[in-house]
């Protein structure tokens, strides 16, 4: 790319990190007030299940995908991409291991993935649930932008796994926040552990590739109809986010994110991520 063309590029990077903006920082308020409010054991449980049946979801998922990958490998796939999807994989093998053991550790019980895995909505066959209307509904909005834009879609939302890592976000502040807790910030301290750990991950999944989807929209009208796509994404999925604390955030909370009415972007460099998580490298 010439020099000519690259500040048109570095605006279009910059403008397709803002366009989720809000609803991330969204995304990071649901926890923070979740956390600031009493709450019960069985609270935790219900969303730390919810969350590592995603977590789950996402490396069945990928495990799946991976040796068809590994058969293209260096003709169709790039030997880089193919490492970090094998270490994608692992990481999320690993936030569920995070999670589960947390789970484990409230409940005196074995988690069951089996049981955990319909509520994934990560999977191969990304299904909703029906105690699960904002998942449900998330997940047919993204297959809908997939079919009326295609390929600009999939431009569009090949940064946004994880929501901008902003439940982790918050989820690894929890002790600098105002926060209720039964278990004297036991709890509270490992839920912190784990989270710092997905949210460095988790930008290495999305947020990474903020620069190379803004260098694939080439034309004005495609890279204005890819933030509407983002928004669409982005304003369902902090819904889902919703959802999965048990609703910490009102409606009327919720329609004023999507208005931008006091919310700030997160102080995080979505645009400085290094290739590989410091846990992983
Ligand atoms: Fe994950
Ligand atoms: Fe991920």
């Amino acid at each position: 790319m010439s020099n000519r063309e690259r500040p048109d590029l570095n605006r279009r990077i910059k403008e397709l990190q803002e366009a989720p903006a809000r609803w991330w920082a969204g995304e990071a308020e649901v926890v923070r007030v979740y956390f600031s409010r009493s709450r019960t054991k069985q609270d935790d449980i219900r969303w730390l299940t919810l969350q590592a049946a995603r977590e789950l979801g996402t490396a069945s998922r990928q495990l799946g995908e991976a040796p068809e990958m590994f058969e293209g490998i260096d003709a169709s796939v790039d030997r880089h991409e193919f490492e970090a999807a094998i270490r994608s994989i692992y990481e999320e093998v690993r936030h569920y291991r995070l999670l589960a053991d947390i789970i484990e550790q409230l409940t005196g019980q074995r988690v069951n993935p089996k049981q955990l895995l319909p509520y994934a909505g990560t999977g191969k066959e990304r299904v909703g649930h029906p105690e699960l209307p904002a998942m449900t509904e998330e997940i047919a909005v993204a297959k809908r932008l997939r079919e009326q834009y295609g390929e600009l879609a999939e431009t569009a939302l090949s940064f946004f796994e994880g929501g901008g890592a902003a439940i982790f976000y918050s989820g690894s502040r929890v002790l600098e926040y105002p926060y209720v807790s039964y278990s004297g910030g036991e709890i509270e301290r490992k839920i912190a552990a784990a989270m710092k750990v997905i949210f460095e991950d988790e930008m290495r999944h999305g947020p990474v590739h903020i620069p190379r989807a803004a260098e694939r929209i080439r034309s004005d009208q495609d890279f204005l109809q890819a933030k509407k796509i983002i928004e669409e994404k982005a304003k369902a999925h902090l819904r889902l986010r919703n959802e999965t604390f048990g609703y910490p955030l009102t409606e009327r909370r919720m329609g004023e994110i999507d208005a931008g009415i006091g919310i700030e972007p997160l102080p995080v460099d979505y645009l400085g991520v290094s290739p590989v998580s410091p846990y992983s490298a």
